[in-house]
């Protein structure tokens, strides 16, 4: 048996018997691409993310929302350093992420490509948005991927409020004026779909998932994940006295799960194309923060070095 042979079954061995793959363990150049390509995407998508809530931070109704929806912000940005910091120890630099980035070469979620129309859009982003991505983390919190894991705990626990606080945004508009009613069932029906696109492709379609499984980087495919939410979501609506825009949506006692109607993966696509509502402008967003950020990013570098010389 050849030495690679060996060491690849010998790290099948030891994923299978559940031990953490740390950064100076050995591991498969494809698994270790295939952890870049999700925790940059995934780091990416936090950072991106924040541009649609900070959209509202100066519109927000009152002191306590503001509050509450900057603390969040930065919690993303937070979020955003720890799976940089992730995405480094297997070896690419950061600066090489963000330059993939703001080149357009990087993925990061399709949901952030569409606009945050009204201050409903906060409580759908923190319910819905966030609602995905809790369900997709809570999993990632047992990756075999040491680091990657271990930054899934702190950021789940700080997605839950986020969840919360998106969930009462809503709760006080569907018990408001019929304009506010009808504001938070607009929010609803323009972000359903694009957080059910968060999971990923069907499971049929993905070409990550099976190997991703293996390698119990995935530990739920992502139509399994996709029908707990679903499910979860169903029932949470009904106390807000709200409809999900899926007329298929149908509970099904054989299946035990909610039944639902198709997801459009043209429009999906074409999002991942560059050809959603706010891709241009995103980018351009971040690369304008990018660029106005350097004197900070210079001034730090070089107070760090006069402090290395004293
Ligand atoms: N948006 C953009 N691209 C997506 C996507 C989405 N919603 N879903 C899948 N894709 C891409 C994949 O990146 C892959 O493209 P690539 O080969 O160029 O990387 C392709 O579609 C095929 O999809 P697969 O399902 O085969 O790919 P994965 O195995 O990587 O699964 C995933 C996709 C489930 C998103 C997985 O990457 C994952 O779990 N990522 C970590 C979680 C994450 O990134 N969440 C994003 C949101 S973070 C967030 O919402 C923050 C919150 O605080 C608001």
């Amino acid at each position: 048996m050849s030495k690679q042979l060996a060491l690849e079954e010998r790290f099948q061995a030891r994923i299978d018997a559940e031990q953490k793959i740390e950064p100076k363990d050995w591991m498969p150049e494809d698994y270790r691409r295939t952890l870049i390509r999700q925790i940059s995407q995934h780091a990416h998508s936090e950072v991106i993310g924040m541009l649609p809530e900070g959209n509202w931070i100066t519109r927000a109704p009152s002191l306590r929302r503001k509050v509450a929806l900057l603390a969040k912000i930065q919690d993303e940005a937070g979020h955003g350093l720890y799976l940089y910091s992730a995405a480094e120890t297997l070896g690419i630099s950061r600066v090489e992420l963000y330059n993939e980035l703001h080149a357009g070469k990087a993925k990061y979620s399709s949901i952030f490509n569409y606009p945050s129309l009204t201050w409903a859009d906060m409580g759908a982003i923190g319910w819905l948005v966030d609602g995905a991505a809790i369900m997709n983390q809570v999993a990632l919190c047992k990756c075999s991927y040491g680091p990657y894991a271990r930054a899934m705990v702190r950021i789940c626990k700080e997605e839950s409020f986020h969840q919360r606080q998106g969930f009462e945004i809503l709760l006080v508009l569907s018990q408001g004026t019929e304009a506010q009613r009808d504001m938070c069932q607009d929010a609803i029906n323009r972000w359903w779909w694009p957080s059910m696109m968060m999971f990923g492709p069907n499971d049929s379609d993905s070409p990550h998932s099976a190997q991703s499984m293996k390698w119990k980087i995935k530990r739920y495919s992502n139509d399994t994940l996709r029908q707990r939410y679903v499910d979860m979501i169903a029932e949470q609506i009904k106390i807000l006295n709200m409809t999900l825009p899926d007329p298929d949506l149908k509970w099904n006692e054989a299946r035990g799960h909610y039944d639902f109607g198709p997801i459009d993966w043209e429009e999906f696509n074409n999002v991942l194309r560059g050809n959603g509502p706010c891709n241009r402008e995103r980018l351009e967003t971040r690369v304008k923060a990018w660029e106005n950020g350097a004197w900070v990013r210079e001034a730090a570098m070089a107070f760090a070095e006069k402090r290395t010389r004293i």
